[in-house]
């Protein structure tokens, strides 16, 4: 038994009633134990230790060079902060896109080593093969569709997907696909919000939107966006609810002034 027994874990099966009962999922990113305890305690539902920690935390342009052993250091870090949000690992590029028992062996070592709930791929009927075998071994998936940043080679951009009937039919199928496989939820990145209500009627499993509009069963930001910690990018879906680059610069400047100017430490703050 659990230390933490007392507090009800989210689990895949709470998000599927919480669709059913029509109750919004609240996901956010977070790469670090510090983080996901705040997030945990505040009574955020998922935390997903996404791919993105590529970009704000290492600093690439791209997801496509993070490893999975970063990967699952993020994760090890996030799941030792958690009690209560169902953690998801993503799959890094290149760990299941090519061979669907090198998928499995990826899968199964997030889960290994950690203790993560689930993991998250990017693509549908290209990567089906992977997702059944990592379905089989009993390990939950959450599929990703619509931008799909580790394709970001093959769109050459960071635009609205899925606004052309071609590629929209694509996305309805694949979530389609997605579901009768399986998994356990889908994320749609970057879509017509009318295209992402379309998809969240047509499956029963919950979907999650990131710049999908309203008429999904949850919203996922990356928490280094949406707490101003990241400036530059401004998308406009993202809503900020703190400006924590000026803040921490703030205080930053503060602390330089009082170490430059003799004021700290004070005769209270030394032995
Ligand atoms: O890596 C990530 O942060 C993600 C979200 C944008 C959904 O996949």
């Amino acid at each position: 038994m659990s230390v933490h027994s007392h507090i009800k874990k989210v689990t895949t099966h709470v998000l599927s009633e919480m669709k059913m009962r029509n109750e919004k999922i609240a996901m956010l990113t977070a790469y670090d134990y510090s983080t996901a305890r705040i997030l945990d305690s505040a009574g955020i539902d998922v935390i997903l230790v996404g791919d993105s920690a590529s970009n704000v935390m290492a600093g690439h342009e791209s997801t496509l060079p993070i490893t999975l052993d970063q990967m699952i250091y993020h994760g090890t870090s996030v799941v030792r902060a958690v009690n209560r949000a169902l953690v998801i690992v993503d799959m890094p590029f290149g760990t299941y896109q090519g061979n669907s028992k090198e998928a499995l062996a990826s899968a199964i070592k997030i889960m290994k080593e950690t203790s993560a709930d689930a993991v998250k791929l990017e693509g549908g009927s290209e990567v089906i093969e992977s997702v059944n075998r990592i379905l089989s071994a009993g390990i939950p998936v959450m599929g990703h569709l619509g931008l799909t940043p580790q394709s970001i080679h093959k769109f050459g951009t960071y635009a609205v997907r899925a606004t052309k009937k071609e590629e929209s039919d694509k996305l309805i199928e694949d979530a389609k696909l997605l579901e009768e496989a399986g998994c356990f939820g889908i994320v749609l990145e970057k879509i017509p919000a009318e295209l992402a209500a379309v998809v969240a009627k047509e499956v029963k499993i919950p979907v999650i939107g990131i710049g999908a509009g309203g008429g999904v069963d949850g919203q996922v930001l990356v928490v280094h966006d949406m707490l101003g910690i990241t400036q530059e990018f401004s998308p406009r879906f993202l809503r900020r609810y703190h400006n924590l680059f000026s803040e921490i610069t703030g205080a930053v400047k503060n602390y330089i002034e009082d170490v430059k100017s003799f004021d700290f430490p004070n005769e209270k703050e030394q032995y």
